[in-house]
């Protein structure tokens, strides 16, 4: 995901690479950061010196002191975290600095600038940081703050929806084969028709049921469609994915 903002920041011309610094452990990867980028690279965290720090470690690093310590060394004004289920509270505690704090919640489409990003503040954290994270993450898609105790339940709808979308998507084209259609073809009209409702949706802004009014003809394919997914509780299904992924995140962040 570091590399996703990254790449993003970037090719956005959000920033230049000469105002980026990406600290990263191992060596080939650091070649590989410095070589497709052209950023600063460093060996330690402590080297780092910046404005805004941007916390890309996998959550349970956070637990590691050495990790932590070398961390707490960077001299930043900001600190921003993806850590998923690490709340703010945690966060401040990893630090010895009292230190504006954004924990921000990127999903996966983040890698192809389609991502939704919602993020929550400390009481340290200013209208113009605000902004600032706004940028940062308004290149890999679309940004919403939000209060922190809604988090959990963004982690289950924004934060796993990609793994729901990507299943009901893959179920959608095991329908079409079963019905006759080669696979490719079927990938290719599930992949548009998901996409296009979408699209559809977030342009005109109206509400879900309006769409499914709209094409569901009396006696049509849709709404024998629609009848079939009701009777498999499609709905019900969707609302219990989103409920277990909040409880599991409220979980992970005890
Ligand atoms: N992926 C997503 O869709 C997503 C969505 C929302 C939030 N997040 C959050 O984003 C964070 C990263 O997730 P990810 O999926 O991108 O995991 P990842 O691919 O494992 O990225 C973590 C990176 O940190 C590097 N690293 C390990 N130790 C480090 C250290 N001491 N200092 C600096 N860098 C270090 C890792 O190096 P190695 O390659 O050597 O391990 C790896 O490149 C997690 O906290 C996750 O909760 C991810």
């Amino acid at each position: 995901m570091g590399e996703a903002i990254l790449s993003r920041l970037l090719s956005t011309h959000t920033y230049s690479p000469d105002r980026i610094i990406v600290s990263h452990p191992r060596s080939e990867r650091r070649d590989y950061l410095q070589s497709q980028y052209g950023v600063v690279v460093v060996a330690e965290n402590w080297q780092v010196e910046c404005d805004i720090l941007l916390l890309a470690i996998k959550p349970q690093q956070l637990f590691d002191l050495e990790v932590t310590s070398e961390v707490d060394q960077i001299s930043c004004n900001l600190l921003v975290s993806i850590l998923a289920g690490c709340s703010l509270e945690r966060l401040a505690d990893a630090f010895s600095t009292k230190l504006p704090i954004v924990r921000a919640m990127p999903n996966t489409p983040a890698q192809v600038g389609a991502g939704m990003t919602c993020f929550a503040c400390n009481d340290l954290v200013t209208e113009d940081h605000k902004q600032r994270v706004k940028n940062i993450f308004l290149a890999v898609g679309e940004v919403l703050e939000v209060p922190e105790y809604w988090m959990d339940a963004v982690t289950g709808l924004s934060g796993s929806g990609p793994g729901y979308v990507a299943v009901a998507i893959e179920a959608l084209i095991d329908g079409a084969v079963m019905m006759g259609l080669p696979r490719s073809v079927a990938q290719t009209l599930a992949v548009q028709t998901v996409l296009g409702s979408a699209q559809y949706l977030q342009t005109t802004g109206i509400d879900p049921a309006l769409l499914k009014n709209k094409v569901t003809s009396p006696g049509g394919t849709t709404i024998a469609g629609i009848h079939a997914l009701e009777r498999h509780g499609l709905r019900l299904a969707l609302m219990e994915a989103v409920k277990a992924a909040t409880l599991r995140s409220e979980e992970l962040d005890r």
